[in-house]
């Protein structure tokens, strides 16, 4: 009877990684699938060199095959887009042919994903330094220029508490960011009815509004179904969207508050309710349309900034309507206005 053995070419063919086995000519004596699909099928033969022609290649293949163990190197590949590599060269011994073991490991995403991270430390730290160095300033203004001045103190000291509020602010913003992101992959599924919470948050806003003469005009319909959400983000998503529609809208000019409720799967049950706002604000170009729900980017950073912003509210927001399996989408017109509608799945579907 024949017996079916797993043979070492088996096990390496079933690598995810790509790995070559180096003879003691550089030349590539086997290359197990990956390693195929990543460097084409004629590998095996060819010195590693010409395979993968970069330098850090051939100095980490010839320091293995002279029996060293060298720390691994980075590589870029372009293929379309361009792609990281860790590769890794090892000595064999005691084999008559293979004297080195190259292993190559895709790290695109590890690299992107610390990209990020650090973008956003730098980001961090900028914003936070900004209204930082001008605290600073100012007090060193009142210990020195301005000690007996009781106007410009008076100046000085209204200007140092609203930067530090927006260091204050800035800090809840990131808070509040970090812990709708560990929670995302859970659902949340209290019912929710956004027609008092919507009405809630319109009472809060109105207030502000008053100074910018903005009329709020809300369509609601008779009987909406709750959906399954968390009611304090949900507010903290309309809280947002409005002030934004304020903030970046015209003076007096009107908000539109649509709630509708959209049956795609069936005539009974509801799939979504969809709830826009709409302002007639100066509207966002296009080209800063799809960046906007990016952790602080804002079209304009000065009028933000003076605005109070930090730049992470639809950031935020996109962050719970994703934990809500729901979605924003975006439309605008420069010297229009902008809508902002939010899509948020009922119980049903
Ligand atoms: N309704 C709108 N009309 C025009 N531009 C808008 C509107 N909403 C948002 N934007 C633009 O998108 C940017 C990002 O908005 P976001 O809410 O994330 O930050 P912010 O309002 O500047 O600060 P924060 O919300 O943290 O106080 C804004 O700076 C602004 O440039
Ligand atoms: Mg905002």
């Amino acid at each position: 009877m024949e017996e079916n053995l797993l043979t070492p070419t088996d096990v390496f063919d079933a690598l995810p990684d790509p790995v070559l086995a180096l003879d003691s000519s550089r030349a590539i004596f086997f290359a197990n699938k990956a390693g195929k699909a990543l460097l084409g099928e004629a590998i095996e033969g060819e010195d590693i060199s010409m395979a993968l022609r970069q330098p850090v290649v051939l100095s980490l293949a010839d320091a293995a095959l002279a029996g060293k163990h060298p720390e691994p190197g980075e590589i870029k590949i372009s293929r379309g887009t361009a792609q990281i590599f860790e590769i890794q060269a090892t000595p064999i011994h005691g084999n008559e042919r293979i004297k080195a073991l190259i292993t190559i490991k895709n790290n695109t995403r590890i690299k992107q994903a610390d990209e990020i991270r650090s973008t956003f430390v730098a980001n961090v730290s900028h914003e936070l330094r900004s209204p930082l160095a001008s605290l600073l300033g100012f007090i060193e203004t009142l210990q020195g220029a301005a000690k007996d001045d009781p106007e410009a103190r008076e100046k000085f000291l209204s200007i140092m508490e609203n930067e530090a509020s927006r260091m204050s602010r800035l800090i809840d913003d990131l808070l509040s960011l970090s812990s709708v992101e560990v929670d995302e992959h859970v659902q949340p599924r209290e019912p929710v009815n956004l027609i008092p919470l919507l009405s809630d948050v319109v009472n809060v806003i109105q207030a502000q509004a008053v100074k910018k003469r903005i009329k709020f005009i809300s369509d609601f319909p008779e009987h909406l179904p709750s959906i399954p959400g968390d009611v304090d983000q949900l507010t903290q998503v309309f809280q947002n969207l409005l002030e934004n529609a304020m903030k970046y809208g015209r003076s007096e000019s009107v908000i539109q508050i649509k709630i509708i409720i959209d049956h795609q799967l069936s005539e009974k049950s509801a799939s979504h309710v969809m709830v826009s706002i709409r302002d007639q604000g100066d509207g966002i170009p296009s080209k800063d349309l799809s960046r906007l729900t990016e952790r602080f980017y804002r079209v304009d950073k000065a009028r933000s900034r003076e605005l109070g912003g930090t730049g992470l509210g639809l950031a935020i927001v996109k962050h719970i309507i994703g934990r809500h399996r729901g979605r924003l989408e975006i439309n605008s017109e420069e010297g229009v206005g902008s809508t902002f509608t939010v899509f948020l799945p009922t119980f049903e579907s």
